[in-house]
């Protein structure tokens, strides 16, 4: 059978990267988290002062470190793992994931220079199929031509108290009503950056799980997993 390209877009904390990793697991496909991606480009960014106390990004400087800024991913090593995201070969995976990182990483990740350089990484990372990889552009920019398409959505109540469990199940000291404006602040400017907004491609196939069980959710995708694989 053809080892196929999976593209999962949606809105933050959709829960597409649970759906895109579990679909891995299940079908022996690589996993890549391009989220991830532009998290620990921020990381880099916060931590070399390129992000000020407003939030702006110094964009040239950023620009001008891209080539020191090396991202891979280490993979799991239990089944309840997740794979790890590594930034210049240092294991990042938690401070990606923490509040002042997802504070700053929309204006990063709206940086024209910065979504080519890690478009084209994502590109290479795809490169002979078997991958599923879980994003905002990846149906429309990184992987046109994928087999099969994914558009995740739910309401944005829903996505705040999934992440705010998340969260907080980790230890975290943050407010809901802090979560939710996060997520609304990011569906904001991810919708209407000019550079590869979060847009649906016109081949994609739609779900919402604002009431699915992750159950369900795995069976759906399944389904349209071997569908695609069929006809591919
Ligand atoms: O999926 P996430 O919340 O971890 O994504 C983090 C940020 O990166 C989010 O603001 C959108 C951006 N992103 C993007 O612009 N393109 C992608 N392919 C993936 C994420």
């Amino acid at each position: 059978m053809k080892k196929i390209r999976v593209a999962i877009d949606g809105y933050s904390s959709s829960g597409k990267s649970t759906m895109a990793r579990r679909l891995a697991a299940v079908t022996g496909y690589r996993y890549i988290d391009s989220g991830a991606m532009y998290r620990a480009v921020t990381l880099y960014a916060l931590d070399h002062g390129m992000v000020g106390e407003d939030g702006t990004v110094d964009e040239a400087a950023l620009v001008a470190a891209l080539p020191e800024i090396h991202i891979d991913f280490a993979p799991a090593i239990s089944p309840e793992d997740v794979q790890h995201t590594l930034l210049n070969g240092t294991d990042v995976e938690t401070e990606i994931r923490r509040l002042r990182v997802s504070n700053a990483v929309s204006p990063v990740a709206a940086i024209p220079a910065v979504r080519r350089a890690l478009v084209s990484l994502q590109q290479a990372m795809g490169g002979e199929g078997g991958i599923v990889m879980d994003g905002r552009d990846i149906g429309t920019t990184v992987f046109p031509d994928a087999e099969l398409k994914i558009f995740v959505n739910a309401s944005a109540e829903t996505r705040a108290q999934r992440r705010f469990k998340e969260m907080t199940d980790k230890g975290s000291q943050v407010s809901y009503a802090d979560v939710l404006a996060n997520v609304v602040r990011r569906d904001h400017i991810d919708e209407t950056r000019e550079e590869s907004p979060l847009r649906r491609a016109d081949d994609a196939l739609d779900l919402d799980n604002s009431t699915m069980s992750i159950e369900e959710q795995d069976a759906w995708l399944l389904n349209a997993f071997r569908a695609a694989e069929k006809k591919a």
